[in-house]
């Protein structure tokens, strides 16, 4: 099976066929592929908040975070997860610049792995990675996940790290007995990032991930602290997190000439089944 037998027109719903360096659906709607090899599959019809997605400036941000290694072991433990369900489709709805999205597809071998998300960088750079590594069992679109191009019941495992829920889509997407990895901010993430910003610290809010149609089977909390050396990696690192739109131009410049942060590292992983 091709990566692209599951991908279905965005307008119509109909299947997408390959055609030179496009995809089209029976009623002639087409979608081109962009050179480094991702797709664009937002309904130009619909309102896509093209905003929403990540900007080129939060995608380098975070793959220049991404190589101190200081977030390895989430990527590692968030893999290992997926690869033992032994997955044959994944999808990572919210993907971003695919740091997660690759090392999925590398450790779980023959399975076909779909990146999301509404951002063009994200996919544009994850495609290009990618492509760099010899990948060749991802595909990344261009997408809104409350939207997703695929066929009912194709998944056997959503993966959503760090993103909106999009619970009712990923119950579409996914098989009966299919699994949804959700990866959120446990309690404490972060913790020594927020105590060197702001006197008053709030532990993040727990959710519960309740959703219709899903069955909440296991609940994994990854903690440990890190060391982020060099000002630029810090404040990569403050870009990616809501704190960056909320804190006052005053809290900010706290941050301004620090050259290391030893930080609280926190990760819920909720495992949910589809019933
Ligand atoms: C905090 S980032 C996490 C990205 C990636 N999973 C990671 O952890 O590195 C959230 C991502 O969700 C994407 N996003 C937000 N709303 C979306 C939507 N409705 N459809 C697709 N992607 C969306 C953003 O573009 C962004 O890349
Ligand atoms: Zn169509």
């Amino acid at each position: 099976m091709s990566l692209y037998e599951n991908l279905i027109c965005p307008i119509c719903k109909n299947s997408l066929r390959k055609e030179g360096a496009s995809l089209k659906c029976e009623r002639g709607h087409s979608f081109d592929f962009a050179k480094s090899g991702y797709i664009n599959l937002l309904n130009p019809g619909k309102k896509n908040n093209a905003k929403a997605g990540d900007s080129r400036e939060m995608i380098r941000a975070r793959s220049l975070f991404f190589k101190t290694g200081c977030y390895a072991r989430i990527r590692d433990t968030l893999s290992s997860l997926v690869a033992s369900l032994e997955p044959r489709v994944v999808i990572d709805a919210g993907c971003g610049e695919g740091y997660y999205t690759s090392k999925i597809a590398s450790d779980c071998r023959g399975a076909m792995v779909y990146g999301l998300d509404m951002s063009k960088h994200g996919t544009e750079h994850a495609s290009k990675v990618d492509r760099a590594d010899g990948i060749t069992s991802t595909l990344y679109a261009v997408s809104n996940i409350f939207d997703i191009p695929l066929r009912d019941g194709c998944a056997d495992v959503v993966v959503n790290a760090f993103a909106p829920v999009a619970s009712e889509e990923f119950c579409r997407v996914l098989r009966s007995g299919g699994y949804l990895i959700i990866c959120a901010s446990g309690e404490h993430h972060l913790e020594g990032l927020k105590r060197k910003l702001y006197t008053q610290v709030y532990l993040n809010e727990a959710n519960e991930h309740k959703y219709e149609g899903f069955e909440l089977i296991d609940h994994k909390t990854l903690s440990y602290k890190t060391t982020i050396e060099g000002s630029e990696a810090i404040w990569a690192l403050f870009q990616m997190t809501p704190y960056y739109h909320r804190t006052s131009l005053e809290d900010k410049a706290k941050l301004e000439g620090l050259s290391s942060l030893t930080t609280e590292v926190e990760v819920d992983f909720f495992i949910l089944r589809r019933l």
